[in-house]
């Protein structure tokens, strides 16, 4: 028998990797995760699931049916949970108030109304969805309002795990972070969550606060990072005007142990599903608590990224003599980042927008995510092919842009793509990722982010 239920609400790239380990750490405890989509559902059950992530196969099917079980029945999950961890979806709002910046609490609502109809025995609710501060004492309101004889205590426990490292970051996290209320009933339930995280994260690594410290936390987390990313962007653009390498001023600059080497790779841009939306909802918080410059400094972030797009984009109009129009060029990768399907807010999207815009003609490679490129491009006009094979998605190309940092990129044979493309052929590494000076020898026009071409012609 099991010493408790976990459930989980929302079976997606959190949701499901995130109760597959717990599953696989905790054997004492029955975790079951649910989901509106029963699609998805059967993918988790099917052995396959629904999200590329190294190591998660593995991870689930260790488990699946054991201790770890996945099912479209909310209610009855509900019904029987002890713990509830909540991870549906929270996108930026699309329509009234706050649109474009706030985020869309919809779905979290929604899933509080459900939490509380169904729930006949007391619970302890877990944010795990990125949320603006203060939403759960919104949600411990709704979960209370109209029931007294069950009672909620509501903790976030936000998520940090990256995609394309998920499982790593789930086994050895740098910390867990846990915020209840500073109540007694507040601080047992979060030696209920110190319990399960026990099982294999040292005591020293799991931290607690009060709850909008640990809300506000994950949004300053994220907004930290993707600043890192949108300050090496803006000095890619210097070192691109003068003879400076963005590498080596990334390199200097990270040696120093204050400011530390990770996040200073120069790109086209960051993606995700969460830096932009983040940082967005901390410019909403910042202007909604009367603070407009500290909303405009973190909403420079943003506007960096979008710069560094469009940046990305013009140079390749210029430098192929300011004409797209009809010339096929090669997108090599199209997910967010290396080692996910992943697509939401890619850089590749608007990039591949925008060539169509200029009538290019586009082809579109990626080990991983052209199921969710067919889909993010459905509605554009214009000419578009999607192609697995690098090689073939390359043939009578005008110009390759790598737009994801697949390894694979990296050990291409350029000399067999060179030959088959057209001439002058150009090579724009929006990643940074090629051995320019070896391409360059080869004949390609090279365009590395962040330190003067290598022309041929
Ligand atoms: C989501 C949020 O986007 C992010 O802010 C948060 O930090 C973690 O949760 P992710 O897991 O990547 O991230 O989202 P997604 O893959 O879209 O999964 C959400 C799942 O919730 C979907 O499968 C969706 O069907 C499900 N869902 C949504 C419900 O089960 N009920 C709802 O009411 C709404
Ligand atoms: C991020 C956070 O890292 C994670 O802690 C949080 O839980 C969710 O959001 P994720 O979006 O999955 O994770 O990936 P991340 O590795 O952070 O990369 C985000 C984007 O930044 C990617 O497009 C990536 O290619 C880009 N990036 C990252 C750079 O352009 N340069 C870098 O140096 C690092």
């Amino acid at each position: 028998m099991f010493k408790k239920t976990i459930l989980c609400i929302g079976a997606g790239y959190v949701g499901g990797p995130t109760m597959a380990m717990i599953a696989n750490k905790c054997p004492d405890y029955k975790v079951l995760v649910v989901d509106i989509n029963d699609e998805r559902i059967a993918e988790w059950n099917s052995g396959k699931p629904p999200i590329y992530e190294p190591g998660l196969e593995e991870l689930v099917n260790t488990n699946l049916n054991k201790n770890l079980f996945f099912s479209g029945n909310v209610a009855e999950g509900i019904a029987e949970a002890d713990i509830i961890f909540v991870s549906v979806n929270t996108p930026t709002k699309t329509y009234g108030k706050g649109a474009g910046k706030s985020a869309d609490l919809k779905f979290w609502e929604l899933t509080a109304r459900e939490i509380k109809k169904y729930s006949k025995a007391n619970k302890i609710v877990v944010e795990k969805s990125t949320l603006p501060v203060r939403t759960a004492k919104a949600m411990e309101r709704i979960l209370h309002a109209g029931n007294p004889d069950v009672h909620f205590e509501v903790l976030s426990n936000p998520e940090f795990l990256a995609e394309g490292t998920a499982i790593r970051d789930l086994n050895t996290p740098d910390r867990v972070l846990i915020g209840g209320n500073e109540t007694d009933s507040g601080q047992k339930a979060i030696q209920e969550l110190i319990d399960i995280y026990s099982h294999w994260v040292d005591a020293d690594r799991i931290i607690t606060s009060n709850v909008w410290s640990s809300e506000l936390s994950k949004l300053v987390a994220n907004a930290f990072l993707a600043q890192r990313i949108s300050s090496i962007n803006s000095i890619s653009a210097l070192c691109e005007a003068t003879e400076a390498n963005v590498k080596d001023v990334a390199k200097a600059v990270g040696m120093d142990s204050r400011i530390g080497s990770k996040f200073l790779n120069a790109s086209v841009g960051f993606g995700g599903s969460c830096f932009k939306k983040d940082i967005l909802n901390l410019v909403y918080l910042c202007e909604h608590y009367g603070l407009p410059e500290v909303a405009e400094y973190w909403e420079q972030v943003v506007l960096m990224n979008d710069y560094q797009r469009n940046r990305f984009v013009e140079k390749i109009i210029q430098s192929m003599f300011n004409t797209l129009a009809g010339k096929q060029i090669t997108l090599l990768g199209f997910a967010f980042k290396a080692n996910t399907g992943d697509t939401r807010e890619s850089p590749a999207i608007y990039v591949a927008k925008s060539l169509l815009d200029e009538q290019a003609n586009i082809v579109i490679s990626d080990p991983q995510a052209l199921d969710y490129a067919k889909k993010d491009l459905a509605d554009c006009v214009g000419n578009i092919e999607y192609c697995e094979d690098p090689y073939t998605a390359t043939t009578g190309s005008h110009a390759i842009l790598i737009m994801t940092e697949w390894n694979e990129y990296k050990d291409l044979d350029y000399k067999k793509i060179y030959e088959s493309m057209e001439k002058p052929a150009f090579l724009f590494d929006g990643r940074n990722i090629l051995d320019h000076a070896n391409l360059h020898k080869i004949g390609f026009n090279v365009y590395p982010l962040g330190t003067p071409p290598l022309l041929n012609i």
